[in-house]
């Protein structure tokens, strides 16, 4: 069954990406996801070698769309580590949720996604070990604000892989 993403509020500074990946844009890439998918593999495999995951790293994927850049990340961390992706798009994080439904009890990591602007939704400090994108970070309506909210959420020694 097919997780129903409760609409996120179309406010706050990237109000207007919220419009437009809920509308159109989004329910084609969730429409077409497998096309899309299979196009972009390449910028999955430049970013995750260049993340260089360890099995037990807790990571967040920004702007996580339909999951493929989540799912193939959790299994780099492993079942002692987590894959969060996160995106404002209702359609394209209920075919994530949907995905990672089918996916229950294969091999892999453990990948969750969540609803959330990740320029301004609290992480906490110290949740994650790196970041990662595939796509998902040139959105943002302030870059160095978006930025610099996210930064608490990574460790000391935390890093970032985006393309
Ligand atoms: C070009 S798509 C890439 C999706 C996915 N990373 C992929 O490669 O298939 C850009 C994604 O960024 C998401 N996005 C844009 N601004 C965002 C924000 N502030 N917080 C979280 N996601 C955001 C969009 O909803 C969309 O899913």
């Amino acid at each position: 069954m097919t997780t129903p993403a409760t609409p996120l509020a179309a406010s706050g500074p990237n109000a207007d990406q919220i419009d437009y990946w809920n509308g159109d844009a989004g329910e084609r890439w969730a429409r077409y996801q497998d096309k899309l998918d299979a196009m972009l593999q390449p910028f999955s495999s430049a970013v995750l070698e260049l993340a260089d995951i360890k099995p037990g790293e807790r990571l967040m994927d920004i702007g996580c769309g339909c999951g493929a850049t989540t799912f193939e990340a959790a299994e780099h961390a492993g079942p002692a580590g987590h894959a969060l992706g996160v995106d404002i798009s209702g359609p394209m994080i209920a075919r994530a949720r949907k995905r990672a439904e089918e996916r229950a009890g294969t091999s892999g990591g453990h990948a969750e996604f969540m609803l959330a602007d990740a320029a301004t939704h609290d992480f906490g400090a110290g949740a994650f070990d790196l970041l990662v994108s595939r796509f998902g970070i040139m959105f943002f309506a302030d870059p160095v604000a978006a930025f610099s909210h996210m930064k608490p959420s990574l460790g000391t020694s935390g890093r970032i892989a985006f393309v």
